[in-house]
C-alpha cells in the first residue's frame, strides 16, 4: 500500500482536528496539527516579552525557537505534547493571551516561510495527516488527499464554547462567536497564504454531516487512494 500524505484545512472549530486526529489514529499515521507551531511561536514571543508587532524579532523566533511536537507524554486528553525551551507548553498555547496574538503572528510571511519548512520536513516520509489552514494549498500542494472542513459560524461557536466551558473557562457564547469571526476574517484576508480550499480538495460540511459520516467517507477515500485508485 502506498503511504499517503493527507492535508486537512478549514476555519477554527470546524471539526478538522477531530477528523484528522481520528483518521491518523485509525490509519496509524503521524498526526500534526500545524496550528500548534504558530501557537508555540506566539507563546515564545510572549514568554520572552518580545512585542508581537516586532515582525523581525518574531520571525527570528519562528526560525530558531526549539519547538518539539511529540507523541502525548501525559494522558490528560492532549493529542500531542508540545515543548519549547524545556517547558511543556501543551496547554499554555491555548491561553486567551496566545489566542489573541496568534492571528497577527501567523500573518507574517517570514513566520509562515519558517514554519512551512518545518512542516515539510515532518511530512517528508509520508504517512502523515497534517491539519491547518494552508496545507493543501501551500505547504503540501502535492498531498495525495485533501479535505476542507467547513461548518456554520454558529455551529463552530457552539462547539468551541462547550469545549471552553468544560475546561472551566468563563466566557459567553457571544464572545466566542465574535472571536471566531474576527480570527476567520484575519486568516482569510491576510496576503500570505489566506485560508481557502484547494481546487482539488474534498469539501465536508460538518453542519450537515455527522463526524461519523465524514470519517466513513474520508476513510473510504484514503483506502482507495492507498490502493492506487
Ligand atoms: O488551528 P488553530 O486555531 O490552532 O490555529 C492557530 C492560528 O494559526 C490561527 O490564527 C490560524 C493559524 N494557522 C495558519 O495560519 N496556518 C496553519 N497551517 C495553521 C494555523
Amino acid at each position: 500500500m502506498k503511504p499517503l500524505t493527507i492535508a486537512i484545512d478549514g476555519p477554527a472549530a470546524s471539526g478538522k482536528s477531530t477528523l484528522g486526529y481520528h483518521l491518523a489514529q485509525h490509519l496509524d499515521y503521524l498526526y500534526l496539527d500545524t496550528g500548534v507551531l504558530y501557537r508555540a511561536v506566539t507563546w515564545a514571543a510572549l514568554h520572552q516579552a518580545i512585542p508581537i508587532d516586532d515582525e523581525a524579532a518574531v520571525t527570528r523566533l519562528a526560525e530558531t525557537a526549539p519547538i518539539a511536537v511529540l507523541p502525548p507524554t501525559v494522558a490528560d486528553g492532549r493529542q500531542a505534547t508540545i515543548r519549547c525551551e524545556d517547558a511543556d507548553i501543551t496547554w499554555d498555547i491555548r491561553s486567551p493571551e496566545v489566542n489573541a496574538a496568534v492571528s497577527p503572528v501567523s500573518a507574517y510571511p517570514g513566520v509562515r516561510a519558517a514554519l512551512t519548512q518545518r512542516m515539510r520536513a515532518m511530512a517528508a516520509q509520508g504517512r502523515i495527516v497534517m491539519v491547518g489552514r494552508d496545507i493543501g494549498t501551500v505547504v503540501l500542494p502535492d498531498a495525495d488527499l485533501k479535505f476542507y472542513v467547513v461548518a456554520s459560524d454558529e455551529a463552530r461557536a457552539q462547539r468551541r464554547h462547550a469545549e471552553m466551558q468544560a475546561q472551566g473557562k468563563a466566557v459567553t457564547y457571544e464572545e466566542v462567536l465574535a472571536n471566531l469571526r474576527l480570527r476567520d476574517a484575519i486568516d482569510s484576508s491576510r496576503a500570505a497564504a489566506p485560508l481557502k480550499a484547494a481546487d482539488d480538495a474534498v469539501i465536508f460540511d460538518t453542519t450537515r454531516f455527522t463526524i461519523e459520516e465524514m470519517f466513513g467517507e474520508a476513510e473510504r477515500l484514503v483506502r482507495s487512494r492507498e490502493n492506487g485508485r
